[in-house]
C-alpha cells in the first residue's frame, strides 16, 4: 500500500517552480530543527485503552468558541499563490468543506475580503511592527473580513537566515502581487515599520483592545512564557518553533508542549505545530494535551495540486487519524488526552 501524503513533495515539483519548493521546504540556518520534528512526533509512544465501543469516531472540536469538524487546521503560510494560482481562495475553500481552522497569514497575497467570502472560518496571523499604529489598517481589515481570533506570532523579531541554492533572498524573486497585498501600498517605507524587537506582555491586551478579537500567541515554547501570556490576557497559546525556521537548533514541539500544557492547566487552550505529517502524528499531539494541531508546509504541498489537493489532503488526515483513535481507544479528540507516556 502507499500513501498519497507521501507523495506531496514529489508531485509538487512538477507544479511549483523549483526556488518557490527551496523556500516552502528549508529551515533557518542548517536546518537541524525542521528535520527533527517529524521524528520528535515519531517517538511519542502511546497506550491504548481497551474494551471501549469505537465504532463511532467524532472528530468536531471546539476552539475559542467555534466548532470545527476537525482537530487540525492549516497554520499561516505566505506564497500561496506562487504554489497555485488560485492560492489563498484555494486553500480557504477546503477548508471551508472540511470544516477546518484556517489561519491566514498577514503576508497573504490574497485580499482578506475574498478569503473571508468563501465562508471559512478563519483567523488572521499578525506580527507587530515598530511603530505599532502601522498595524491598525491591517487589523480593521482583517475584522471587517470577519476573522475571529488574531494570532499574533512572537518568535520573529529579526527574520531567521535561509540559505538558498540561488544565493538570493525568495522575496526578490516572487511577484510582488503575491505577498502582502493586506498592508497600504507605502506600509514598508514608512519608518517603524519593521518588526517589533520590543513585544511585550501589554501588546497582547493592546491587540485585544484594539480588534475585539480573542487573541492567541504563536511561538510559545516555554511554560512560563505561556502562563505569562495567559496572565496577560491571551485566550490560548500556541506552541511553534515556526516550523524551524527562525532559531535553528530550537527544541521540538513535542519537547516543548507537554511543558507549556502543565504550566497552563486544563483551562486554557494550548495548539502545536511543527513536522505533523500523518494523523498517527496528530493522534500523537492531541495525547500530549493539544486541543487542536496545525499543519504549514503539508497542506501548502497539496494546493500545488489545487482545492482538490487540499480536499485530498484533509480526507487522508481525517481517515488516518480516525483510524488510528479506534485502534487507541479514542472516541473524540478530548478521549486522546494521557494516552501518551511520559
Ligand atoms: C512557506 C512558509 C511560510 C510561512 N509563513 C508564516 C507566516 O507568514 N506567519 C507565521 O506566523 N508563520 C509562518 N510560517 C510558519 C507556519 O505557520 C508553521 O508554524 C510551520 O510551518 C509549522 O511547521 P510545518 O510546516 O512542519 O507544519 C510559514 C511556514 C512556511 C513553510
Amino acid at each position: 500500500m502507499t500513501r498519497w501524503l507521501d507523495g506531496l513533495e514529489e508531485r509538487a515539483r512538477h507544479h511549483v517552480p523549483a526556488h518557490i519548493l527551496e523556500y516552502v521546504l528549508q529551515g533557518a540556518g542548517a536546518s537541524v530543527s525542521t528535520a527533527e520534528a517529524p521524528h520528535a512526533w515519531a517517538g511519542v509512544r502511546l497506550v491504548p485503552r481497551v474494551l471501549r465501543d469505537v465504532t463511532h469516531i467524532d472528530l468536531t472540536t471546539r476552539l475559542l468558541d467555534t466548532t470545527y469538524q476537525v482537530p487540525w487546521g492549516v497554520a499561516p503560510t505566505t506564497l500561496q499563490r506562487s504554489v497555485h494560482p488560485d492560492g489563498e481562495v484555494a486553500m480557504a475553500r477546503a477548508c471551508a468543506e472540511a470544516g477546518s481552522l484556517l489561519v491566514v497569514s498577514s503576508n497573504a497575497g490574497t485580499r482578506f475580503e475574498e478569503i473571508g467570502a468563501t465562508g471559512v472560518d478563519w483567523w488572521l496571523q499578525a506580527y507587530l511592527p515598530s511603530d505599532r499604529r502601522l498595524a491598525e489598517p491591517l487589523l480593521e481589515r482583517a475584522v471587517e473580513a470577519g476573522a475571529r481570533a488574531v494570532v499574533l506570532t512572537v518568535d520573529t523579531p529579526v527574520v531567521g537566515t535561509k540559505i538558498t541554492e540561488s544565493g538570493r533572498s525568495i522575496f526578490e524573486l516572487v511577484p510582488s502581487e503575491h505577498l502582502r497585498v493586506n498592508f497600504d501600498a507605502d506600509y514598508a517605507d514608512q519608518p517603524g515599520a519593521e518588526k517589533a524587537t520590543d513585544l511585550g506582555p501589554a501588546d497582547l491586551a493592546h491587540l485585544g483592545e484594539l480588534t475585539g478579537l480573542p487573541v492567541v500567541v504563536k511561538g510559545v515554547l516555554r511554560g512560563a512564557d505561556a502562563r505569562m501570556c495567559v496572565d496577560a490576557g491571551a485566550a490560548a497559546v500556541w506552541v511553534s518553533n515556526h516550523g524551524g525556521r527562525q532559531l535553528d537548533r530550537v527544541v521540538s514541539t513535542a519537547t516543548a508542549l507537554p511543558r507549556v500544557r502543565e504550566a497552563v492547566g486544563e483551562s486554557v487552550q494550548v495548539y502545536v505545530d511543527g513536522g505533523v505529517r500523518s494523523g498517527l502524528d496528530v493522534l500523537a499531539a492531541l495525547a500530549l494535551g493539544a486541543d487542536a494541531v496545525l499543519l504549514g508546509r503539508q497542506p501548502l504541498l497539496a494546493l500545488a495540486e489545487g482545492d482538490g489537493g487540499v480536499r485530498r489532503w484533509h480526507a487522508e488526515l481525517r481517515t488516518e487519524l480516525s483510524e488510528a483513535m479506534r485502534l487507541a481507544g479514542a472516541v473524540t479528540p478530548g478521549d486522546t488526552h494521557g494516552l501518551a507516556t511520559p
